[in-house]
């Protein structure tokens, strides 16, 4: 059935001893919901170095923590008002050295998020900055204008915010006056910096210092193509639902992916440079095509970026072929590593995307009176996808609870939804919260576990209690222990360092590869798909079944197996 003559060499194999990240499977903790120490509803920071084993066990390198700092929380503390300091609901500056002491006594590296492109409105160089008034060097930081209109009444110019609505907030002067306005590309409550400002680059560097002298492995820059904004400010024209890339509708934003972005990279790189243990740093970059994407990974620059093109590919074998390629051939050009992501704290979970027909346009989020997606369908999709991509080499990114296949909360009452998104769009867009939920480590415990007492800060959906850690732990081709031998395989048959060829003679609606001598089969067909006589499954998302001693892989289902050839 295979047929070697036209099978195509995409990526070849990475040398053996380049840095731990160009491989690496990372973990994203979303500190809020992942493990609540004290009780109080909301996941902290001795909560998350309670269950470092859990990652362990797991088999994943690194952990990424979402931010944990000092904020108001007007966005889940992606609006930091002291990047130096814990907030308390999430602990103290003690917990984080424990924590990162403990990940370190595991073998498990931690990477901390990083969140240049703007501060809390309660960050002391804002609150000074409006206590300054118009003109001062302390509004300099940031991006304040005079309106436009007679009396400086209309914004300065029309930019939306990711979050919806208009991105400029008019101020009131300390004289009580209505005076300049600011700009926010999210809430009202995260001002964007002025990176033209030496001060702003200074105190950057110094931040990223202050957490490589404690010990962190790298960062995740968040928004890391929106920190330079075009000169001069052009209007736009255009709005955008979340993040998003460019399109022939939506041309090139003169705030995202501007050229001058990639200088502060190039300084940052010199930073982490200087310290030893190859420290990464990770761009949240939503920017097409993938050769501009390939620019923020340059030698000189950031080591990695999500390759979200790869996350929203829908389940289509046509298209999974396609972006694959594409994203090897990107990042290989400049030389890093191609990383792989299904799922993290903005985007409906995997396990509910996939329970929708290919190609149906989701927004954020999901209520109750929404279409509901296919669950079984989703989960059998995503374990197949989520098999598929622990395949390919380079890096990947796991988000907390897809290794239990937690579907999205898809009918979280609306009236508990925190996303700033819900109320800035006018209650249309539902926002991230259903992605956003506790985790459930017991079945039998009150909030399953994921506390001591039954709080958890969003209301968990019933279906916890059968997808808890502890009743899939040992219990074979459950998705967690799917994931855990998918994990255990990688590492020990090196496919994060190795190579990628497309196998002809499958089929069309069959994925088929080679990672050094693994054959990867994913039938994103309809139909069963026969294997070779001999051939040994290694690991398989959903049961092959046996028929006159004939394996068949039923559709939606990824195998990694060994073939003897002809
Ligand atoms: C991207 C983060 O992932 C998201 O959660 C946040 O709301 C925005 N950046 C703004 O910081
Ligand atoms: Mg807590």
């Amino acid at each position: 059935m295979t047929s070697t003559t036209a099978d195509l060499l995409v990526h070849p194999q990475d040398a053996p001893d380049g840095p731990w990240w160009r491989s690496a499977v990372i973990y994203q903790v979303y500190p809020r919901s992942f493990a609540d120490g004290d009780g109080d509803g909301i996941g902290d920071l001795p909560g998350i170095t309670s269950r470092l084993e859990h990652l362990v066990e797991l088999g994943v390198d690194a952990v990424w923590l979402s931010p944990f700092y000092l904020s108001p929380q007007a966005d889940a503390g992606y609006d930091v008002a002291d990047y130096r300091t814990v907030d308390p609901v999430f602990g103290t500056l003690d917990d984080a050295d424990a924590l990162l002491h403990r990940a370190n006594d595991l073998g498990l590296r931690v990477i901390v998020d990083l969140v240049p492109n703007h501060t809390s409105d309660e960050h002391a160089w804002f609150t000074a900055a409006l206590a300054a008034g118009p003109g001062s060097p302390q509004r300099e930081l940031y991006m304040f204008r005079d309106g436009l209109g007679e009396h400086g009444e209309l914004p300065p110019n029309d930019w939306k915010s990711v979050f919806g609505g208009g991105a400029w907030q008019r101020v009131t002067e300390p004289d009580g006056t209505p005076g300049q306005w600011y700009l926010h590309l999210f809430d009202v409550k995260q001002p964007d910096l002025n990176w033209h400002h030496p001060r702003v680059r200074a105190e950057f560097e110094s931040i990223l210092r202050f957490w490589l002298d404690r010990g962190v492995a790298g960062f995740r820059i968040d928004v890391a193509h929106g920190l330079v904004k075009a000169d001069g400010l052009p209007p736009y024209g255009h709005e955008h639902e979340m993040l998003q890339g460019t399109d022939e509708q939506r041309p090139q934003a003169p705030y995202w992916d501007q050229d001058d972005v990639h200088e502060i990279y190039r300084s940052w790189n010199r930073v982490v440079s200087a310290y030893d243990g190859d420290r990464v740093l990770v761009a949240e970059a939503w920017v097409e095509p993938a050769e501009r994407l390939a620019r923020y990974v340059r030698e000189d620059e950031l080591h990695q970026s999500f390759n979200f093109p790869y996350l929203v590919t829908p389940w289509s074998a046509g298209e999974l072929r396609e972006v694959v390629t594409a994203s090897l051939q990107a990042t290989d050009a400049v030389g890093a590593p191609t990383t792989w992501v299904l799922s993290n704290h903005d985007l409906v979970r995997h396990a509910s995307r996939f329970g929708y027909p290919a190609g149906t346009r989701l927004g954020n989020g999901i209520g109750a009176d929404d279409p509901q997606p296919d669950a079984a369908l989703g989960l059998q999709r995503a374990r197949a996808a989520s098999l598929l991509m622990l395949a390919l080499p380079g890096s990947a990114y796991l988000y907390q609870g897809e290794e239990l296949g937690l579907p999205e909360h898809t009918t979280l009452p609306d009236d508990v939804r925190q996303d700033p998104t819900w109320l800035r769009s006018g209650h249309v867009h539902r926002g991230r919260d259903g992605c956003r939920v506790p985790l459930p480590w017991q079945a039998d415990a009150p909030s399953y576990g994921f506390g001591p007492g039954p709080l958890s800060w969003l209301p968990q959906p019933a279906v916890w209690r059968e997808l808890a850690l502890d009743v899939q732990r040992e219990v074979p081709g459950s998705t967690y222990e799917t994931y855990r031998a998918a994990l255990r395989l990688r590492r020990s048959l090196e496919l994060g360092t190795g190579s990628l060829t497309w196998l002809t003679g499958w089929g069309k609606d069959v994925v088929a590869l080679a990672n050094r001598n693994v054959t990867v089969l994913a039938n994103v067909g309809t139909t069963d798909l026969e294997l070779p006589a001999d051939t040994v499954v290694l690991v398989s998302s959903g049961e092959p079944r046996e028929v006159d001693g004939v394996v068949i892989v039923p559709a939606d289902t990824t195998v990694w197996a060994r073939l003897v050839r002809a």
